[in-house]
């Protein structure tokens, strides 16, 4: 993590949620990210933790499920927003700090879940090495991730490839519908889920 990033990041924050599937404004956005992350969770409550959490969409989302969410980001104005966003709800909270190296509890996290923040790390295998570190026996983790047609972003292929070289079971789930994004969109986006091997 740079302060270079931190600047770009603390930049962005203001107008993050502007993004549908970033401020989940729209019910109809909002319902479909609630549904698809309702299918990807456990029952509630589970300890979930959402590695570069952005303004917490996500994070508060899963509390008001029932979770309990530990939520962490690189940039402080990201924080300061899912914070001020999250107010008093219980179960939910979040610290400013490298969702490649996150300081969580060994072993505690029934769900690891990362959107859109996989592509971005300096080092992508070791970080998901790390997260498996913070898995409970049964624990699975979920990336939300994409190859956008800006040219940046992970193939599915290659998110797969790195949750398979963890030790994990991983299938993915192509996320093409245009209620999740707001808009139509021609880029490849998706949901690699892995899970421990029997
Ligand atoms: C595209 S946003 C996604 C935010 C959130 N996951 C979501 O889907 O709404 C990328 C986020 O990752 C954060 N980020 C980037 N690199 C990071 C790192 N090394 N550690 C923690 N957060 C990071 C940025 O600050 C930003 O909030």
């Amino acid at each position: 993590m740079t302060s270079s990033e931190r600047d770009f990041w603390d930049a962005e924050a203001a107008t993050f949620d502007d993004e549908p599937d970033h401020g989940l404004r729209d019910p109809q956005v909002h319902d479909a990210w609630r549904n698809l992350l309702v299918g990807l969770t456990p029952p509630a409550p589970a300890r979930i933790a959402d590695l570069g959490c952005g303004t917490g969409t996500l994070a508060l989302l899963l509390a008001e499920e029932g979770h309990r969410v530990d939520g962490i980001d690189l940039s402080p104005e990201m924080v300061r927003r899912a914070s001020a966003k999250a107010g008093t709800f219980p179960g939910v909270g979040f610290v400013v700090g490298d969702a490649g190296e996150p300081p969580f509890a060994t072993g505690a996290y029934e769900v690891v879940l990362c959107r859109h923040v996989l592509w971005a790390l300096p080092d992508p295998e070791a970080a998901v090495a790390r997260w498996m570190d913070l898995l409970t026996p049964t624990g699975r983790i979920r990336l939300i991730e994409g190859q956008w047609s800006t040219g940046t972003g992970l193939t599915a292929e290659r998110t797969t490839a790195l949750v398979e070289e963890a030790g994990l079971t991983a299938s993915v789930r192509l996320l093409p519908d245009t209620v999740y994004w707001g808009k139509r969109i021609d880029d490849e986006r998706y949901v690699v889920v892995g899970r421990r091997r029997p």
